[in-house]
């Protein structure tokens, strides 16, 4: 069952119904200032840091479900009747329900007994503020006179001690309001340089900043009194809970429009110039006033939606393809892509699963991410590698989390995630293949931030490999340290107290037993995409040595990781096998077979055959891979989290999407496009979009999870949005699927595409040349034949043009 609809032309996805199985979100904003928007205007707001600088309050895990949002209420001044256009909070029985969720914005429409209602959210590409931009017509025979009431409920910054520190909090609320604008300035007095505001484009018939006021005793969002009466009660917050709404009453003709504009923005003034006048308490709100201006006045609204449309259409215009497939077609062409800038802003911060008060950027997810946007944005991508790298211990270890705001590694969480400097080499790589930005090797990058440690960044993608070599157990494989990429596969930390977190309880055993083969498989990949770097830097010796290092652990996985029909996923705290068939549960895992084989493992004995067989055998349902099976039934001490979640959830068994890719772009080393691409469709959100009463998350964007075969659920979403899934799926899809590849030489083609495809276009933009690519199938293989601008050349590489090429068509013969 579909609970909406893609509009592929114009890159929205159309909710036509506003009871979704769970609230589907979209995000606004895509640097600075971000918003979450769910399809019945639920979500929150916040500056740079979900945490820190939380704009609006939401409720998390509340009833109803989202809890929390930009809301607007209608009211009829004839019958006294309210409703919310936008669904939530009244709920009432709206006509003609539409969200429309595009690249950037939201637009949802209704009409109420013959009131129609149009709000368009979005943030403007360079400005730290959201706009609503609100139209209604009367619809009806007769004139209509109205009552608009706005709501924003404000966070008190801090969204953590905002939702425990009622002591405090209950005190500090401030507010000032002048003309139609609302400031929010709670702490300003004291150490916040910054507030928030909320302005509307109406003269207004008055406003309220007191929650308590506004709802009334014992009311809630759904039926504020302010409302109910039609009129406010121009409260004046202090303490307790601030917020803005703005009451505006307007008549409207037959067939009459009227549009209004409300915006909720963040500003910062410099400490020297905070209050105006000086001496006083109150806020200097000259630098602020010009930016409500430009947008209240209305005419610089629709050139900023315009801005906000041409930046998409450059991002996603970098990378477009027509396949046999629609699904492809829309995952890649905008939803994916745009999942994966999302994922690149907010890590695993906040979405509607993530509190946006919990992590801050993880560093091995931030690095997996840079592997599906790196092509985007190609700058941003490299501040992301040199903040990355600057929370590099002088180990070669890393801070597991860094905070957003500070950019400083969490001491809370720490290091010890053994596999986590190895993403660096992958991500430095990939940006290095994408741009050819060989200098960046050469900055000069600290180690936890510390000024006087600055190495050049070759130096720390040295101690990434150094560091696992540093760390090898009784079988030359890698120690597992506190977890490998499954964060939840905890061989040291035998926990049997409820009270510890499974990600910081302090090791209980040494550490020098437990091995990841999965570690192992990362260090060859990685220790093999640092060869060619050290190369072209005329490294020799380190290409010598970094070659012959993965030699030796793809022979040690070969002796020791290898369990017969599969590849191992571990050794234990005591030295015995973790995904073996000697195990009675969780005897194959997914994550080594993936691994083992992209680093190249097994590819020349068959044993690469053998292990992506055993995982179709074994792990493989309708609704994708499982992490690995059985599924573990109860309580594992030495396995520590993983064994935690009931069977079929979460790592314990489920599709844990993340790792489906890597068995994708496996299946494409053995040639085998149809099982890949089957793999890829599985998964994809789109085609499962009519199964969405199943799977019950967005059908646009990926879910970190789909329950697996020992659920009571099996198939069912979660964790929509943040998950490294996006990146990866991104990856297999289009640069080992379809095949199209930035190397160091230039752009690769070679594509695994499924038999019965008789072709695919494709138009990829790389280092400024734009390629229109074609590939033709004339026969049942994967071997390619290259026409560049009308030359045959050999291989599968075209090679970087002379300069001021702008354009090369490709002819690609596959067969
Ligand atoms: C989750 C993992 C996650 C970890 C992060 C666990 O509870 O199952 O997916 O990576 O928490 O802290
Ligand atoms: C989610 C975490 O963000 C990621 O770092 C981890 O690899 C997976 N869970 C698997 O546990």
């Amino acid at each position: 069952m579909r609970y909406g609809r893609f509009d592929d032309e114009r890159r929205e996805y159309v909710i036509t119904r506003p009871d979704t199985p769970l609230p589907w979100i979209n995000y606004l904003g895509s640097r600075d200032y971000i918003g979450l928007i769910s399809n019945t205007a639920g979500g929150y707001s916040f500056y740079r840091d979900p945490r820190m600088r939380r704009l609006t309050r939401y409720r998390y895990n509340n009833v109803p479900f989202d809890t929390g949002g930009r809301y607007l209420y209608l009211r009829d001044a004839d019958t006294g009747e309210f409703w919310s256009p936008t669904w939530q909070p009244t709920r009432g029985d709206l006509q003609a329900y539409t969200c429309r969720h595009g690249m950037g914005y939201t637009i949802i429409a209704s009409t109420y007994r013959g009131v129609e209602a149009r709000i368009r959210y979005f943030v403007p590409v360079d400005d730290p503020l959201e706009i609503w931009q609100l139209t209604l017509t009367n619809r009806r025979d007769r004139p209509v006179s109205l009552s608009i009431f706005s709501a924003v409920e404000f966070c008190l910054w801090d969204a953590q001690d905002d939702a425990t520190n009622y002591q405090r909090n209950f005190n500090t609320g401030e507010v000032e309001i002048d003309d139609s604008v609302i400031y929010h300035k709670t702490e300003y007095r004291e150490r916040r340089n910054h507030f928030a505001f909320f302005a509307c484009s109406e003269p207004l018939s008055g406003f309220d900043t007191q929650r308590a006021a506004f709802l009334g005793p014992y009311r809630g969002w759904d039926a504020p009194l302010a409302v109910a009466r039609g009129e406010s009660f121009n409260s004046i917050a202090h303490g307790w809970a601030p917020m803005g709404s703005h009451h505006v009453e307007l008549r409207l003709e037959p067939g009459q429009s009227h549009p209004a504009i409300f915006l909720l923005g963040y500003h910062e003034n410099p400490p020297a110039h905070k209050f105006d006048p000086p001496g006083s308490q109150a806020i200097n709100k000259s630098t602020v006033k010009p930016l409500i201006q430009r947008y209240l006045d209305g005419d610089a609204v629709d050139p900023a939606f315009e801005r906000l449309r041409d930046y998409w259409d450059d991002l996603l215009g970098v990378f477009q393809v027509h396949t046999p497939d629609p699904h492809t077609d829309r995952m890649v062409n905008v939803w994916n892509a745009y999942q994966c800038m999302v994922t690149f802003n907010l890590s695993r911060s906040a979405s509607l699963f993530e509190s946006g008060i919990g992590r801050g950027m993880g560093f091995r997810d931030s690095n997996q991410d840079l592997l599906g946007f790196v092509h985007m944005a190609p700058r941003r991508a490299r501040q992301r590698i040199l903040d990355l790298t600057a929370t590099q211990m002088a180990s070669g270890g890393a801070y597991h989390q860094y905070q957003p705001l500070t950019k400083r590694g969490n001491d809370e969480i720490g290091g010890d995630f053994n596999d986590d400097p190895l993403w660096l080499v992958l991500s430095v790589a990939a940006y290095l293949k994408e741009t050819g930005d060989w200098p960046i090797l050469d900055e000069m990058v600290p180690y936890e931030n510390l000024p006087g440690s600055e190495q050049p960044l070759y130096e720390h993608l040295q101690r990434s490999l150094t560091y696992t070599l540093d760390r090898l157990g009784p079988h030359g494989l890698p120690l597992i340290g506190r977890a490998d990429w499954n964060d939840c596969l905890n061989l040291n930390v035998f926990s049997a107290d409820p009270d510890d977190s499974f990600q910081t309880a302090p090791l209980k055993k040494d550490g020098t037993v437990a091995e990841s083969v999965f570690i192992a498989g990362l260090f060859v990949l990685a220790a093999r995409e640092l060869v060619p770097i050290a190369r072209k830097r005329g490294a020799e010796d380190d290409a010598r040595q970094y070659h012959q290092a993965a030699v030796e652990m793809a022979c040690r996985v070969q002796e020791h990781g290898w369990d017969g029909d599969w590849f191992l996923r571990a050794y234990d705290a005591f030295g015995d096998r973790v995904g073996s068939r000697a195990c009675d549960e969780g005897q194959i895992y997914i994550e080594p077979q993936g691994m083992c084989v992209m680093a190249g493992i097994g590819l020349e004995d068959q044993r690469a055959v053998q292990a992506l067989d055993a995982v179709a055998d074994r792990l493989l349902t309708e609704h994708g891979i499982m992490l690995h099976h059985p599924a573990y039934t109860r309580y594992q001490i030495r396995l520590g989290e993983i064994s935690s979640y009931p069977p079929g959830y979460k790592e314990n068994s489920s599709t844990f999407c993340h790792t489906n890719p890597w068995i994708m772009i496996a299946e494409t080393l053995l040639g085998r496009g149809d099982r890949a691409h089957d793999y890829y469709v599985r998964i994809n959100p789109s085609a499962r979009e009519p199964i969405s009463d199943v799977h019950r998350c967005e059908p646009y964007v990926y879910a970190q999870t789909i329950a697996g075969r020992d659920a009571p659920t099996h198939g069912e979403a979660k964790n929509a949005w943040l998950t490294g899934t996006a990146a990866w799926n991104y990856v297999a899809i289009t640069q080992w699927i379809l095949g199209i590849r930035p190397t160091f030489e230039g752009l690769q083609i070679a594509p695994v595409i499924p038999g019965h495809w008789d072709g695919f276009e494709a138009t990829r933009v790389f280092r400024g040349v734009t390629y229109r690519i074609s590939v033709d199938r004339v026969g049942e293989g994967n071997a390619v034949r290259l026409t560049v601008d009308g030359q045959e050349i050999p291989g599968d590489i075209v090679p970087l043009p002379e300069e001021g090429i702008q354009d090369i068509t490709v002819r690609v013969q596959l067969g």
